[in-house]
């Protein structure tokens, strides 16, 4: 086991794990009454993923790898139970078996597509398999640009569409990512030629400049929903979420500039 193993697995399963807990709880919120078996399924992964979150902060960096391995096994299986229970969702939505639940085929499909992150960095993490630099940069930015992009569109159909200034926000942003996930899949299929210090330095940059714009509009639209001062069906909790998510994106962002520099940093790659 390399350094820092429990490290990043703690931090991993930290974070993700109230992620995947507050997915149960928006599945939940989203599904019709009628839907008592499904409901009851988001329940217990709630459950699930509650327990998962409270270990990991039992656990110290002094825990053993042995038993952090076993650990990160164990979550490994709840996040493949919760993935497939998503995507089991989103056929039914897509087959129309669920007219009328609140929840966009979209969304079920973009908190899949964490789930399966997840799940990939605990059996990379257990493998000693991390990704050379120059591909976790490409990889990790073609991930998240893509969910950031996803967030600008669940804001801006969840306020209510009074709030006009706010939805062109939302959906300046939007196009905002969709443009730079399309230069990030164009980074990706020129490599390994892309993969030179300089373009990888200032696609970062640009794809900071952005992430913090969209996470400081985040923060601002949960302050706001929170106060009640604006109208939305944004559950203040998903717009914490969807800011906590941006605030990753940035730290990793920070993290592979750092690396980049060659400068020692809290890595988690
Ligand atoms: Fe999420
Ligand atoms: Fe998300």
């Amino acid at each position: 086991m390399s350094d820092g193993f429990v490290a990043r697995s703690l931090d991993e399963i930290r974070f993700w794990s109230r992620i995947m807990k507050e997915h149960s709880l928006f599945i939940k919120l989203g599904l019709r009454c009628e839907d008592t078996q499904l409901i009851n399924e988001a329940q217990q992964f709630f459950y699930i993923f509650e327990q998962i979150e409270t270990k990991s902060h039992e656990l110290t960096l002094n825990t053993d790898p042995g038993q952090m391995a076993q650990f990160n096994a164990e979550v490994y299986n709840a996040v493949s139970y919760i993935w497939a229970y998503k995507r089991k969702l989103l056929g039914l939505i897509l087959h129309c078996k669920l007219a009328g639940a609140n929840l966009f085929p979209l969304l079920i499909d973009h908190t899949s597509r964490e789930a399966n992150y997840f799940r990939n960095r605990l059996s990379q993490l257990n493998q000693g398999q991390l990704e050379p630099l120059p591909d976790a940069i490409i990889d990790e930015n073609v991930f998240f640009l893509r969910i950031m992009a996803d967030h600008a569109k669940f804001i801006s159909h969840l306020l209510d569409p009074s709030e006009r200034k706010l939805v062109d926000q939302a959906q300046d942003f939007s196009r905002d990512f969709d443009q730079l996930l399309f230069q990030a899949v164009d980074l990706d299929s020129m490599r390994p030629q892309s993969q030179t210090h300089p373009l990888l330095s200032q696609f970062l940059d640009q794809n900071r400049v952005s992430v913090k714009a969209l996470r400081d509009f985040k923060k601002t639209a949960r302050d706001l929903i929170e106060a009640c001062r604006i109208k939305s069906i944004i559950h203040p909790l998903l717009a914490d979420h969807v800011f906590r998510e941006a605030e990753r994106f940035l730290e990793i962002i920070d993290m592979f500039e750092m690396a980049l520099a060659g400068k020692p940093s809290a890595s988690k790659h």
